[in-house]
């Protein structure tokens, strides 16, 4: 039977949109346009496609720490946080037995790790463990002494976006830390995973521009997909002008919660692509409302000074 619609012009222009050119959409994320769908995906998953920013709540410190203040449990101090974030940067053990499979934020899974905080070795000032930077023990292996510690079928089987390594630049293990990122970026790329190389600081090394310009664009030239950072008053926007992919900043040890979301301000202002905070957020006094205040900065465009006055109003009702 012959076709009914023919092949008029009117079904031309009116089915097959003949007067249309299909568009081809530029991606909305630095340095990640040319990467295929399944990896942008993932990207769009964590950094919010309209803002262009993420939020990621960074609660792994216990992979080297154990139940550091405010992680005693997760499942009280960190699940009423999670409406209010982007992604989870998690390990895979809190993973599985508190966050709820049902979430539909973005996972960041540890991928990096092996030695704990009581081994804290001469290279190590402690930045990110919050304690005495002159812990030092001879004999023990240094915190830098990383492996990888998450296969890329268990990082699968999690939904992993992003695999996070931290890279010792600097250190006495900063070759092996290099080699981790390396071999993990390799693993996650046959996925479509994308990989954070994470900024550590050691006492060895200056926190200088020259030194995060260096650190975050050795790690993207290697393959990082996006890199976390501490942010420094001076210079920062010459650090991620110089990074080819997204920068995202630690929050680091806890300070004022004004003083705070200056940071994330800051941070923002000069090119990163959003925080990936910990305990800038659940160490604060009020963490529900600190979440609130820095998603007011990172996608609402608060600046800091409106964000710490909508803290201080969501503290006073809670
Ligand atoms: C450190 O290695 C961990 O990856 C933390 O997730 C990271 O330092 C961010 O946490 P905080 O904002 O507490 O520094």
């Amino acid at each position: 039977m012959a076709d009914l619609d023919g092949n008029s012009a009117e079904k031309k222009d009116k089915e097959y949109f003949t007067g249309i050119p299909q568009e081809t959409p530029k991606f909305f994320l630095k340095g990640s346009h040319q990467y295929d769908w399944g990896l942008q995906n993932r990207l769009a998953h964590i950094f919010n496609p309209v803002s262009g920013r993420a939020i990621m709540l960074a609660f792994d410190h216990g992979y080297f720490m154990g139940p550091t203040s405010g992680l005693e449990r997760v499942d009280q101090t960190i699940l009423p946080l999670e409406p209010y974030c982007d992604c989870l940067m998690l390990t895979r053990g809190i993973q599985r037995s508190i966050i709820p499979a049902s979430t539909q934020k973005a996972i960041a899974l540890r991928a990096s790790g092996g030695t704990s905080m009581v081994s804290m070795g001469d290279d190590w000032e402690g930045e990110i463990a919050g304690q005495p930077a002159t812990l030092s023990r001879p004999g023990y292996e240094p915190l830098s002494n990383e492996h990888l510690a998450v296969d890329i079928d268990e990082a699968i089987r999690l939904n992993a976006s992003v695999l996070a390594v931290q890279v010792f630049i600097g250190s006495q293990y900063e070759r092996q830390s290099l080699q981790n990122l390396t071999n993990l970026i390799d693993a996650a790329a046959r996925y479509g995973i994308a990989v954070m190389g994470v900024v550590a600081v050691g006492r060895a090394m200056e926190r200088t521009p020259k030194y995060f310009r260096m650190a975050t664009r050795l790690m993207a030239e290697l393959g990082c997909h996006m890199v976390k950072c501490y942010h420094i008053e001076e210079e920062f926007e010459t650090i991620t002008s110089c990074c080819p992919v997204p920068i995202v900043i630690a929050g680091g040890k806890k300070r004022p919660e004004r003083d705070a979301l200056q940071m994330a301000y800051d941070a923002c202002e000069q090119g990163a692509s959003g925080v990936d905070m910990g305990r800038n957020i659940f160490q604060a006094d009020a963490p529900v409302p600190m979440m609130k205040a820095v998603r007011g900065v990172v996608h609402e465009g608060m600046n800091a000074e409106d964000a710490f006055a909508l803290y201080e109003e969501l503290k006073s009702e809670s």
